[in-house]
């Protein structure tokens, strides 16, 4: 499959020299169908960044007669993994599969055909992780992993390359989306166990074992990954000590909150004098901290430097998108180390500097949010109708009105909450505010902005 680039780019693109890089995706279900999406729809601006098009040269599944949540008729469609893995059309093997095995004859059989591999895959990470890695190293090869810890969050990256400068004493965070989604289903619809549980199932979050994801297997391997990189330490899932949330029932969850509590799926690991300590369990979190109210199939991930302090890190812990924007980050990485100068890898501004494009900024008239506005206002009959006449006027609508009443002075204080507008309307309606006898002094604004962009967050 073939992506245009943007047309400024096919000017004076260089990548238009190199021949596009062909990779192969090994697994078409939720993350690998995710995935072929957004190589799809953002495949201009993955290109300007990669400073390469990037081509699907093939996928592979099980079941060729499968209906599938992407498009798969610009690639090939086989059933052989390793006949994929082989193809000395591919150059790049991601492998979203799953499980032990064949991922990882695959992922080395790629390694020994010299060939980067992406992947999802946090059980094998944590478990097969040390040898997979000696193999690539030998080869000269990446093998990469964003997506394997907490979906869309790049805290793999994070921690090995933004905190690079600090000795890290702790981690601690929701790592398991399913888990994360079946305790907050129950917190605040009272839906069972089991009913929220069969959801998540049904909206991809799950493992193909969902006993990983309520025993807390799926968030040990992910804290083994964490702790690994965090500490320097080799990857020892076997060394984790792992609770699930199992046990938990509602009454428990009602009760904590009583006490000021939230109950949250953690996975943690903390330096412990000479030792680490690496646990999975039910925790209880006072719901005043940011990561008691992460909530549905939202993970996050507090990691706390010597420098830097406590950073939370949060965003969609699992799912066809979220997942597959690590595993694409991934691919643009290997696409980057295949194509740029050794010692100018990442560009300096994220997008090749010949792929730069002038999108416009905007004009502040242009600017669009609603307002909080506050007012002082001569306490007389009408007052109100003038203010909101001039709102109407302007094709603002009003969310809600205060009016708090004078105590000693004649002067009413009113307070405006608006749906969005454009700045440019809003600029209007304060000058004519301002200009209305039973207005006093300059109208106050304050911004609104709900912040709300995901569904995600049940
Ligand atoms: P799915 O079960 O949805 O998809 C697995 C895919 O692999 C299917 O297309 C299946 O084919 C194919 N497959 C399985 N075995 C073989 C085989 N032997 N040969 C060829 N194809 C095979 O899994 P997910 O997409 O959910 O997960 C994939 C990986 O991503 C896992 O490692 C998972 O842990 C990880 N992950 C998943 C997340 C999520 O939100 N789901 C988030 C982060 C990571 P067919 O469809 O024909 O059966
Ligand atoms: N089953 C996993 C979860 C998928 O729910 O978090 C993301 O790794």
């Amino acid at each position: 499959m073939r992506y245009e680039l943007p047309e400024e780019l096919m000017r004076t693109d260089r990548s238009n020299a190199l021949k596009p890089v062909k990779i192969g995706i090994l697994g078409l279900g939720t993350v690998g169908g995710g995935t072929v999406n957004v190589l799809t729809r953002n495949a201009g601006e993955i290109a300007r960044r990669a400073g390469r098009h990037i081509e699907i040269g093939a996928a592979c599944a099980r079941d060729l007669g499968r209906k599938r949540s992407c498009d798969t008729s610009g690639f090939r469609l086989v059933s052989d993994p390793f006949a994929l893995v082989e193809d000395p059309d591919i150059d790049v093997v991601v492998e979203l599969i799953g499980g032990v095995s064949p991922a990882k004859e695959l992922i080395l059989n790629a390694i020994e055909h010299h060939k980067h591999v992406v992947t999802a895959n946090k059980a094998l990470v944590a478990i097969h992780g040390n040898e997979l890695f000696d193999a690539a190293q030998r080869q000269g090869v990446v093998v990469a992993f964003e997506a394997a810890v907490a979906g869309g969050i790049s805290i793999i990256k994070a921690i090995r390359e933004g905190l690079a400068g600090n000795r890290i004493e702790s981690l601690a965070g929701i790592i398991n989306g399913t888990g994360n989604y079946i305790l907050t289903s129950m917190r605040d619809q009272g839906t069972t166990f089991a009913g929220a549980l069969a959801e998540a199932q049904k909206l991809g979050y799950a493992e193909e074992d969902p006993t990983f994801d309520i025993e807390g297997i799926d968030a040990a391997h992910k804290l083994t990954i964490l702790a690994a990189i965090a500490f320097g330490i080799p990857l020892q899932f076997d060394r984790v000590y792992t609770e699930g949330i199992s046990g938990i029932t509602i009454d428990d969850i009602r009760q904590a909150e009583e006490l000021g509590y939230r109950v949250k799926h953690l996975g943690i690991a903390k330096r412990n004098g000479e030792l680490i300590e690496l646990r999975v369990h039910p925790t209880l979190i006072p719901y005043r901290r940011l990561i008691a109210n992460v909530d549905g199939i939202m993970n996050a991930v507090l990691v706390n430097g010597d420098a830097v302090g406590p950073t939370l890190h949060y965003g969609a812990g699992a799912g066809a998108d979220p997942t597959a924007s690590s595993v694409v980050a991934d691919i643009v990485d290997v696409v980057r180390a295949l194509t740029t100068d050794p010692n100018n890898r990442v560009p300096h501004l994220a997008f090749q500097a010949d792929a730069i494009s002038h999108i416009p900024v905007a004009h502040p008239d242009e600017f669009e949010t609603a307002y909080f506005l506050s007012m002082e206002a001569i306490d007389r009959p009408g007052v109100l109708a003038e203010v909101t006449r001039i709102f109407g006027e302007l094709n603002i609508s009003i969310e809600a009105i205060l009016q708090k009443e004078p105590v000693a002075t004649q002067r009413a204080h009113v307070i405006i909450l608006t749906q969005r507008t454009r700045e440019k309307n809003m600029n209007e309606a304060l000058r004519k505010l301002e200009q209305l006898d039973s207005i006093l002094g300059r109208v106050n604004r304050i911004r609104v902005e709900h912040l709300s962009y995901s569904a995600h967050d049940a």
